[in-house]
């Protein structure tokens, strides 16, 4: 017999960056974060198991990969050991508690978005490896937010990603991560006219991963010590708040405040990290200089550990307005560096 789930896990931006790990085999942070989940950039993942397989095994997009690092190896764990009595309900086929630590599980994963763009974060990825693994063997969280503990496990990142709408990582303070957790601010519909537009911009440049950049900036740079101590506490808060009000322009203000902080310190670390490029440098001066013209903030931009721009206007009309704006900066023919737009569930 086999026994199979598939479920669906979205991608987040951070608006307020986390960067920077206490405990690198935990991955806990150095600073809380907030994040904006991006419903339509998805990870789909299935996972499978039967007394038939002989190791754990995994296949992204298509081609199989080791699950031997420690990442894969921790979430299965914690999973499994919460694992239940599961009843297929097609099948009726009853799979006990204690058969699950020898039963192997195959897990086959993809993205609706292609990973070269960079967007394709782990995020989503770890977090529903998390979600369908715990729908397979019947684990059930008991305190709430506990499987965001595990999908940290796997990716920093992803535990933002267990929620819809703005996600707050308390960076927390136990050394065995119990209350290192994401939790949701408010859902998606608490702000609705908000519009997110994504400018992937088209990269030769060789990245540095994320989890290998701040381990150095960690390392090297003084900015990085002084941001997680004394900015981002008081940003957090006023982030919430900002969410909370629907105050665009406070929300515009530090969420590109916070995106050049983080880049800032990137260069700040010794070897510096660039993530932007000539074309992210100048979709930054589009915004600054329309919010400087206009008096106040008419749209957001953050970068993450790459060149391709998300940036947020506050309704329709001035989403329509910036994109002309940068459609006019970047036209479709010239040798523009971006190769489409993403709106909602609409590519461009
Ligand atoms: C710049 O979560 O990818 O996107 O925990 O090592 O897997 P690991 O790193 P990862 O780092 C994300 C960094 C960031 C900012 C953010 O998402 O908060």
């Amino acid at each position: 017999w086999v026994l199979m789930k598939t479920a669906r896990a979205p991608s987040n931006i951070a608006v307020i960056k986390y960067w920077g790990k206490r405990d690198e085999n935990l991955i806990l942070p150095i600073n809380s974060s907030i994040s904006v989940t991006l419903d339509y950039l998805f990870a789909t993942t299935t996972v499978a198991v039967s007394p038939s397989f002989t190791s754990d095994r995994l296949w992204l997009n298509g081609k199989e990969v080791s699950m031997e690092s420690k990442r894969y190896k921790n979430c299965l764990q914690q999973i499994r050991s919460r694992a239940t009595d599961v009843v297929d309900e097609k099948t009726g086929l009853v799979v006990k508690k204690e058969s699950w630590k020898d039963l192997y599980v195959h897990v086959a994963s993809k993205n609706n978005f292609p990973t070269a763009a960079g967007l394709a974060s782990s995020a989503a990825g770890f977090a529903c490896l998390v979600y369908a693994l715990a729908h397979l063997m019947g684990a059930k969280e008991s305190y709430e937010g506990e499987f965001s503990t595990i999908a940290r496990l796997g990716s920093g990142s992803a535990c933002r990603s267990l929620y819809g709408g703005f996600v707050k990582w308390n960076m927390g303070k136990e050394d065995d991560g119990s209350d290192s957790i994401a939790t949701q601010i408010v859902k998606k519909d608490h702000w609705k006219d908000l519009v997110i537009i994504i400018a992937v911009v088209s990269s030769r440049q060789k990245e540095t991963s994320s989890t290998a950049g701040m381990q150095t900036s960690v390392k090297t740079s003084p900015l990085l010590q002084h941001r997680a101590q004394s900015v981002v506490p008081k940003r957090m808060v006023e982030m919430e708040e900002a969410i909370m009000k629907r105050d665009f322009a406070t929300f515009a203000k530090l969420t590109c405040a916070d995106s050049n902080q983080f880049h800032a310190t990137c260069l700040d670390t010794s070897p510096p990290i660039f993530y932007m490029n000539d074309t992210s440098r100048r979709l930054i001066g589009l915004v600054e200089k329309w919010n400087a013209s206009e008096g106040t903030p008419q749209a957001a931009y953050t970068f993450d550990a790459g060149p391709n721009a998300v940036l947020f206007a506050p309704d329709d009309k001035v989403a329509r307005s910036l994109l002309q704006r940068i459609l006019y900066l970047f036209p479709p023919a010239s040798d523009a560096d971006i190769s489409r737009y993403v709106v909602g569930d609409q590519s461009i």
